[in-house]
Formats: structure tokens, sequence, C-alpha cells
């Protein structure tokens, strides 16, 4: 028994003298990222991309990945530095097309653009070394192999060694390497998520595909913070930022229809504003449903029950839509407050006034409750023509301008609505 112990110690102590180094006075490692020159990716970046790391752009098929990446390789391309980019999903050819599809016509394809299509590990390293590249697109992650490794490419075993080699790779030229990975909802293939822990970044890239709309969103990201979203259209020549987000989604509005309110949610740091819209339709005494589009189906469910027990306005004998319009996203509580609205005003025939936003939470007693960014979030409803805000008892000032409303409660909010229809 003393032996063993001798032992352990015996081997712990140097090994345990060599691994610890004073973190005090040691040099940080500064990541410097370098400007892709496509903006909407380089914000969602913190700057751009860090020489030497890696990079996963996940996103379900269709959703524009092989677009992004191209756009983004041509502008690296157009500073004069060199992209290469490993077709795996399309031939050479098809890239080109797309290409031409994504320059004006007559303005050249930059010469600094390369694409391989080899799709072994080895002939990517061999071709940035020969072509010295900044930036090193893989299109897609799943259509490359290790050789001698006995399992098809898209495997987990594959899709493991390949990003392992490519990691490698990217450190010792000091390039960045960006991973393209297939989503799918089924599951068919071993999704990307195995290989999620293995590099530096973890783009996502969604949207709906009916809907011209994207989200760019950092879900990991090791050399910044992950809260910004970058917003994208699709359109005839490529992804373009979506100029005005709030001024897109309110476009189609028709102030003083009843059962809508407008909110102010965040898309990262960026306030955008959002149509929420509802209809109630009485079914008598059957237990009505509820559908919900756009918005977080859990919340509906909450700020309804709370509506019928702390408000007196039970929606049980209604079948109720809830939805946001123009295909907007908005799953943060900070809507509750002008679901309320939206709802309280389906079912009353009352409009919410014209100029009027709301930003508030909704807790389980009824009461309303604060938001984050409450101060972003008024800027952009005043930038915009909103001339009053309901919000929490506990709100700063608001912009100068603007009239805040200040409630405790979900019944607060049905009085002002009732009030304003007869002011
Ligand atoms: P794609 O980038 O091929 O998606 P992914 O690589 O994620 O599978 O493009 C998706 C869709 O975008 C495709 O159906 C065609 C469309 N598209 C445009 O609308 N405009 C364009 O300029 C391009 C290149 C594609
Ligand atoms: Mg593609």
């Amino acid at each position: 028994m003393e032996e063993v112990a001798t032992d352990a110690s015996a081997t712990r102590a140097p090994v345990g003298a060599a691994a610890v180094t004073p973190l005090v006075g040691l040099d940080a490692e500064r990541a410097i990222p370098s400007p892709t020159g496509f903006d909407e990716l380089d914000r969602v970046l913190g700057g751009g991309l860090t020489p030497g790391s890696v990079t996963l752009l996940g996103g379900e098929p269709g959703v524009g990945k092989s677009t992004l990446t191209l756009q983004f390789a041509m502008a690296v391309a157009d500073q004069g530095a060199t992209a290469l980019l490993v077709a795996g999903e399309e031939a050479p050819s098809q890239v080109a097309v797309r290409a031409g599809r994504l320059r004006p016509a007559g303005d050249p394809i930059p010469g600094t653009l390369v694409v391989l299509d080899e799709l072994s590990v080895d002939s990517i390293v061999a071709a940035v070394v020969a072509a010295q590249p900044q930036v090193v697109v893989v299109d897609s992650v799943q259509t490359v192999r290790v050789e001698g490794i006995d399992a098809p490419p898209g495997s987990v075993s594959q899709l493991k060694a390949v990003t392992e080699h490519l990691v490698a790779m990217a450190k010792r030229h000091q390039v960045s390497v960006v991973l393209i990975g297939h989503l799918t909802k089924d599951g068919t293939l071993a999704g990307p998520r195995v290989i999620e822990h293995l590099v530096d970044t973890v783009l996502s890239f969604n949207g709906d595909r009916a809907d011209q709309i994207r989200y760019l969103r950092a879900v990991k990201h090791r050399f910044g913070p992950t809260s910004e979203v970058g917003l994208l259209t699709m359109t005839s020549a490529g992804l373009a930022p979506l100029a005005d987000p709030s001024g897109r989604f309110l476009g189609d509005r028709r102030p003083g229809l009843p059962g809508s309110a407008v909110v102010v949610a965040m898309e990262g740091r960026r306030p955008v504003l959002v149509e929420v819209q509802a209809l109630t339709v009485d079914v008598g005494p059957n237990h009505g449903s509820t559908t919900v589009q756009g918005l977080d189906a859990k919340r509906v469910a909450l700020v309804s029950a709370v509506m019928g027990r702390r408000a007196a306005m039970s929606l049980a004998r209604h079948d109720v839509f809830a939805s946001t319009a123009g295909g907007a996203k908005v799953t943060e509580p900070a809507a509750d407050l002008g679901l309320v609205l939206a709802l309280a005003s389906s079912c009353t025939d009352r409009p919410v006034p014209a100029e009027l936003v709301a930003c508030g939470e909704i807790g389980l007693g009824g009461e309303v409750r604060s938001v984050p960014q409450l101060d972003l979030r008024l800027q952009e409803a005043y930038r915009l023509g909103f001339r009053s805000a309901l919000v929490p008892a506990s709100a700063p000032e608001g912009p100068t301008g603007m009239r805040l409303i200040r409630i405790a409660t979900v019944g607060d909010a049905l009085t002002h609505l009732a009030d304003a229809a007869t002011a």
C-alpha cells in the first residue's frame, strides 16, 4: 500500500511542476480578427475571421450557406487576398455560374478566388500550401474524407477526423477555415453537432425559405461575444443586408385595426419593431384552440391564462390565433405586453392606439415586469414615429418627446386600452 502511494506522488510532482505557469506576467495571445469585407458576417464575428481559427457554419439545405460563403470569399478576394473554395456539393462550373449571378454584369470574378474539387484532407492541405490562401471555405464538411478511415464521408468518424485535421492545418498555416455543415431536421446525416466542440466558432444560419429574411448568429465564439445577429435578405443577386428591419416588418401595417399591437424585440444588440397580431373567435362553450406563428406558443398560452385569471378576460371560449407580421420571429418575454394588447384588442374590437408601442414581460401574478435594454428599444420606436409607450412601472426615462405610460399589472393594460378607445 505504502509503495503505491509513494509511487504516485513521485510521478505527480514533476508533472505538476511542469504544467503550472503563473498567469500573471503571461502575455495574452491576442487573436486579431481580419475583416472579410462582408459586413454582416464581420459584425456577427466581432470584426472578422481570426487567422488560424476554424468556424462551422450550420444551416438547413437551401437556406443560403453556399451563397453566403461565396459572397464573403469574393469579398476577401476583392481585397487582394486569396480565398480557396473546396467544392464538394457542386461542380466548379456551378460555382462559377453562381459567382456570375452575384456580380453585377461585366464585373470580373476576382482571380484570387480558387476552387478545388478534390475532396480529401490531404489535397486540401496541399492546395493550401500551394495557393497560400487567407481563407478556406469547405462546402460542405460532410463531403470531405480522411484517407485510411474505413467510413463514408459524413459519418461521425470521418467528420471528427476531417475536422481535427483541418483544425491542425488552420493553426499551422494561419488560415481561417470555414466549414459548411448541413443540418437536417430528420437527422439522417451525422449532424455537424458532433464537431461543434472541436471548432472555435459555430455560426447558425436560418430563416424561412418561403420568406427572404435570414438570420446569422454566433452560437459559440471563442474570440468575441455571441450576442450579435446578422440580418440578411435573399435577393436575386445574393444576400444583402436588411437595411431597415423595423421598417420592413411594419411595412404593410394598417394602424387602427383591432387585434394589432407593436412591440420592440431585440435581434442581438439591434432593436427591431414587430407587429404582433391576434384574432380571437368566439366558439361558445366548446373549448377553443390556439394557433401560433412567429411567437413562442408557451408565452401565448401563459399570457392567455394570466389574462383570464388576473384580469377577468377569459379566452377559454375562443379560438385564438396569434402571430407576427412579415415573417418576424419574436420569442422573448418582452413581447408579452404587446400580446396582451393584441388579444384584448381583438376580443373587445377596440384598436390599440396607432402610435403606441408596448414593452413588458408578464408574470404569473399578472404583474408587468421590466425588460432588458428598454432605452434602446424606446429610441428605435421613437425613430419610427411612435410617440407613446406602455412600459413597466420601473421603467427609466424614455426619449424626449415620447410619453411613457407606466403600468403595474395586466389589468392596467386593459384599462389603458379601454380609456384610449373612449378618449
Ligand atoms: P444556397 O446558397 O445554394 O443554399 P445552401 O448552400 O444553404 O443549400 O442557396 C439557396 C437558395 O437561394 C437557392 O434555392 C437559390 C437561392 N438564391 C437566390 O435566391 N439568389 C441568389 O443570388 C442565389 C445565388 C441563390
Ligand atoms: Mg450549398
